[in-house]
This record gives C-alpha cells, structure tokens and sequence, in this order.
C-alpha cells in the first residue's frame, strides 16, 4: 500500500462530468418515500391540466372574437357572456395549476437538495487530514451552498418546465397543422429550431463566464473567511488595509466576470428577441393575407396570433431554462468533484472492529513521510505494554505529533507497521480503532459551544452529573463553576474565550467523560505557569490512571514517572530508557534536562 496516495478524482472528460452530475441530480425526481412519490405524480398531473388549460384559453378568446365581429359584419346581438366567462376561468385555472403544482413539488426539490448536502458533507469528514490541511473553508463552504441550489432547481427545471414547455409546443405545433395551411407550422417550426440552435450554442459560449464568477467568488469567500478567522492577527499587525486589498482583488476579479456575464446575456437575449420578432411578423404577414383571400376570419388571426405568443413566450422561457440549467451544472461541478474524491484513508474491504482486550500500542519499524521528498520518522519501534506510560520527547519538528497522527490513522505508514492488541490497525475500521483512543491534542480547538457541550461531545448523550464528574478530573470544575454563567459558558469560535490552559483542561475532561483504554497526551508547547502546570499535571495525571498513555513532552517534569522515555531526534529514536537510565548516560535527554533545569541544578550541587 503506498502510504503517499492523495485522495484520487475521477477522470474524464467535461460531458463525462456533466453526465455525472445529471446522474447525481435526477434519482431525486423519484424519490424512495411513497408518500413523496404520490406528491411527484399529482404534481405532474396539475402540470398537464395547467398545460391543456393553456392550450385551451386561446379557443376561448377566438370565440369571443368571433361572437363580436361575425364575419358578416353585422353587429353582435348581445355579449357572449358564458364564452367571457369560460375564457376568465381558462386564465384563472392556468394559474392556480402552476401554484399547486409548485406547492406539490417544493417538498420534493428540497428533499433533494438536503440528501446531496448530507451526503457532501458526510462525505467531506471521510476525505483524509491531508486534503483538510490543504483546504479553504470559505470555498468549500461557498460552492456547497451553490450546489444545493442548484439541485432544487435543476430538479424542478427538470420536471416542470423542459416537459411542459415541450408539450406544450408539440400541442401548439399540432393545433396549427391541423387548423391551418402547413406554411404556418413550416415558418413557426423553423423558428423554432434557430432559437434553439441560436440558445445552445450562444449559452455554451457565455458558461465560461459563469465558471469564472464563481471562481472568484469561491476565492471572495475563502480570502473573506481566512481574514475573519485570524481576526486578532489582522489587527496585532494592523494589517486591515493590507486584507481589505486582498479580498478587493479578488472582488474586482469577479465584478469583470459578472460584468462580461450580463453583456454575453444581453446579447442572448437580444438574439433570441430579433428570431422571435421575425417569425411572428411572417406567421402574421401569412394570417392577413388569409383573411384578405376571404379564407381565414380575423378571429383567426387573433387566434394565431395567441398561439404564437404562447409558443414563443414558453420557447423564450426554455432559453432561459436551458442557461440556468448550465448555470446549474457549473454550480453542481465543485460539489460533484468533491464527491467523487475518493478517500486516502479507507477501511480495508475485509475490515473489522478492533477486539480490544487490554490496549498495547506497538509501533513496529514505522517510516512516514508526508512527502516523499522528505522523511519526517525513520525506523521508529517502541511498545506501551497496557496500563503503561511512555513518554516521547524531542526538539520542536522532531515528529511527535506526527507519531499521534500516525497511531490514529489519519496517515498511513510508508514503512513498517503499528498495532493495537496486536491487530495492524489498517485491517481494523477507523471508528473503532478511535473509539479505543482519547486524545488530548497539542492545541486543542473548541466548538462554539457552552463548556458543557464541548466536555460533553467525548460520550454524547452524558448527563450533566457524568459532565460534572468528568471536569473535576481535569481540575477545571471549579473554575467553570466561579464563570457567570457556569457550565453554560458559551468559549466563542475556535474555544478563542478561554485561556490556554483552560482548553488544555476542557479537553482533558473530555477524554476522561470518553473513557477510552489508550490515552494520547500531546502537551501544548507553550509555557504555563507553576501553579497552573501543577494542576494540569495531576489532572493528567489522574486522567491516565488505568490507561495505557502516550505521553508527548515538552517539559520532562511531566515525564519522570514514565515507564519508559523515548528520545526523538530528526525522525529518529536516539535514546530510550528510564528517566534515571537517561541522566545516567549524560546524551541528549540529559543535556535537556539540564537546560530545564539549570537553576534547580545549580542550586542542589555546589
Ligand atoms: N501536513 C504536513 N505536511 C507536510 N509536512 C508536515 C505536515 N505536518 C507536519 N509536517 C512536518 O513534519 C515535521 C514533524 O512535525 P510534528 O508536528 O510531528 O513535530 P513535533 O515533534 O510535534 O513538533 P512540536 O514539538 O513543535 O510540536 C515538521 O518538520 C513539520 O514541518
Ligand atoms: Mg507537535
């Protein structure tokens, strides 16, 4: 298995992907529930009726025509009231049709929309470490929300509008043949197929525009939400003015695209006007010359002229349909590729839940590299029999988080192999290989939540007692209890609201609420007071009691206990043993313990 494998995308050409993404979309016109099913089909019907209503209201106004003008000019005896009538309610039913039928349906576009959300996201916590170290937030948040637009419209563009349209025109088209001299549908046909011709090509051209707008507008979002997250950084360095250009590079980028999008638009539009305006002109020119030639009424003419203004309002309606319909593909893209990224890290097909017995790690000849141009640990080999405490420290880059990391699977080894309970954990699920393992990580994040929901999110479902139990392990009740608003502290984004150490301890009631038999520590590096170093070290310390611990240090007073010391130097093992073994060898830990400890040192030999 080659370790150094990226998360892979699909090949294949554009069509393939458009392809792609109209399979992702449709499945969703006939969804799996029944009772939305029932709602695709009577929304359906209501399209039909809205349609043949439509179709009809243009016979309705002929005969009221033709009631007032008889085509021998005499003069109409009375108002065709039951003919006013019947064309008032054609128009009114038209309508509510279309209402009812939107109502129907919204129910089921939505449903859509939300199953390709969960899905993206589902699957973006599948996606590897690697591709989330590497991407912008704002951007993927950005072109999902685009997406699931998309989704709901390309669903109702799909049903509601392409069909009827269709229908309707074919309606259209028969009634004219039928009615009429076949010059009519001739003219009107070939109308027809120039607009859509016209349509196509000019939209396919003017969808780079499209694509560029929202690539910039991806950026807008990603630079927007970089600048805002590292709020206190932009303003420690003042830098406002410096982000502020930034984002308007970006913004000026996409106010071109937009711009150059409505000119091409403009232009569609104007086109699609100029094709229109000429074949009614000809129809009509062919219906005046009818009633001059004594063959058609001027009824028919009015009647025509309906017909026309039906077809091609519709027709004008399906350019529009078919841009938005591209519009939506392009939307569509990102989410697509997104989801058809396959996972780095993936459970084997033969997969099983790790059977826990008592929790030895073991790392056995581990080589990893993040990339292959540089090996980051080489031959590394140690073991934690259960219920031990092994402690690993090493200079800042000398790979101890990636160690975690590795035991944790979110990379595979390049070399090597590490076990739990003896079972290599890339032949076990990663579910079950974390649910064993509680981390405390070097900068701990918290959600933007109450205190009590980031203690809590270790077990979901613990009580607010188990909560309460769990912080006094971790030392931090009391402080949590001294807050205001107490358990229900809201620690803002990121956890930003509370100190360091208060993290470190909000994450530490955490794992223990977890529970779990393999305990990973990786101490923050930055320096905290005695007294609040004390009281973080028996937390921990309290933490790890039963368990079998990974200790990372940072400052070895925290590692004097251990069972075993590793000593890490660029990617490598350069001395193991007891804390007494590794004074006595005065190599590298000595010469950090002396640096540690310099004064106390001083002060006991003379
Ligand atoms: N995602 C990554 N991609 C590429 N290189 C990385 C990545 N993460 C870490 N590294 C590199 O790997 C090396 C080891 O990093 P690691 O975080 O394991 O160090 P560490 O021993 O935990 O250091 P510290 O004591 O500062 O926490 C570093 O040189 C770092 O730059
Ligand atoms: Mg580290």
């Amino acid at each position: 298995m080659d370790g150094r494998e990226r998360d892979r995308t699909h090949p294949g050409s554009r069509a393939d992907l458009t392809r792609r993404l109209v399979q992702l979309v449709l499945p969703h016109l006939w969804p799996r529930e029944p009772g939305l099913r029932l709602m695709v089909v009577a929304a359906a019907a209501c399209m039909v009726a809205g349609k043949l209503v439509t179709v009809a209201t243009p016979f309705a106004l002929k005969g009221v025509v033709d009631a007032l003008a008889p085509p021998d000019a005499v003069r109409p005896e009375a108002i065709p009231l039951a003919l006013l009538l019947a064309y008032g309610a054609a128009r009114l039913s038209s309508t509510l049709f279309n209402e009812l039928r939107d109502s129907l349906f919204a129910r089921v576009a939505e449903r859509g929309g939300r199953i390709v959300a969960r899905r993206t996201y589902e699957h973006l916590f599948a996606l590897s470490l690697r591709w989330h170290l590497e991407r912008r937030t704002g951007e993927v948040a950005r072109s999902i929300s685009r997406g699931l637009q998309a989704v709901g419209f390309m669903l109702h563009t799909a049903l509601f509008t392409m069909g009827p349209v269709v229908l309707e025109l074919l309606l259209v088209s028969g009634v004219l043949v039928w009615n009429y001299p076949p010059s009519f549908a001739l003219v009107t046909l070939a109308t027809v197929a120039v607009y859509a011709v016209f349509t196509i090509v000019t939209t396919d051209w003017r969808n780079r525009f499209r694509r560029e707008m929202n690539e910039k507008d991806n950026e807008i979002s990603a630079r927007a939400v970089d600048g805002l997250i590292n709020y206190e950084i932009v303003k420690a360095f003042a830098n406002e003015a410096y982000e502020t250009r930034r984002l308007d590079g970006a913004l000026a980028a996409y106010e071109d695209a937009a711009v150059k999008a409505q000119a091409s638009l403009s232009f569609l539009n104007a086109g699609q006007a100029a094709i229109i305006a000429v074949g009614v002109t000809i129809v009509m020119a062919l219906a005046a010359r009818g009633v001059v030639a004594g063959e058609l009424t001027v009824g028919d003419v009015v009647l025509v002229n309906a017909f026309l203004l039906q077809l091609y309002l519709p027709l004008n309606f399906l350019g529009v349909l078919y841009r938005e319909l591209r519009q939506s593909l392009t939307d569509l893209e990102h989410v697509g590729a997104l989801l058809e990224l396959r996972p780095e890290i993936e459970d084997a097909p033969d997969a099983r839940p790790l059977r826990l017995s008592e929790g030895t790690v073991e790392f056995r000849g581990v080589r990893f590299a993040y990339d292959p141009r540089r090996p980051v640990l080489e031959d590394v080999s140690f073991r934690i029999p259960a219920g031990r405490k092994v402690a690993i420290v090493g200079a800042s880059g000398a790979g101890k988080s990636t160690i975690v990391r590795l035991l944790f699977r979110f990379f595979d080894v390049t070399g090597g192999a590490i076990l739990v309970d003896g079972q290599d954990i890339r032949g076990v699920t990663q579910s079950s290989l974390r649910s064993a393992i509680g981390l405390v990580p070097q900068d701990t994040v918290l959600f933007n939540d109450t205190i009590a929901a980031n203690i809590g999110y270790g077990r979901p479902g613990a009580t607010r007692a188990e909560i309460e139990a769990a912080a006094k392990v971790a030392q931090i009740h009391d402080f949590v209890t001294s807050l205001p608003e107490g358990y229900d502290t809201l620690v803002g984004e990121r956890g930003l609201k509370l100190s360091g150490g208060e993290k470190q301890r909000v994450a530490i009631a955490r794992v223990v609420l977890k529970n779990p038999p393999i305990l990973v520590l990786d101490e923050a590096t930055s320096a905290l007071d005695s007294l609040t170093e004390r009281s973080l070290q028996a937390a921990l310390a309290e933490a790890a009691r039963g368990r079998t611990t990974l200790v990372i240090a940072h400052r070895l007073s925290t590692v004097v206990d251990a069972d075993e010391i590793l000593v890490l130097d660029g990617g490598r093992i350069v001395e193991r043993g007891t804390h007494e073994q590794l004074l006595a060898r005065r190599g590298l830990y000595a010469a950090l313990w002396t640096r540690q400890h310099e004064r106390a040192l001083a002060e006991a030999t003379p």
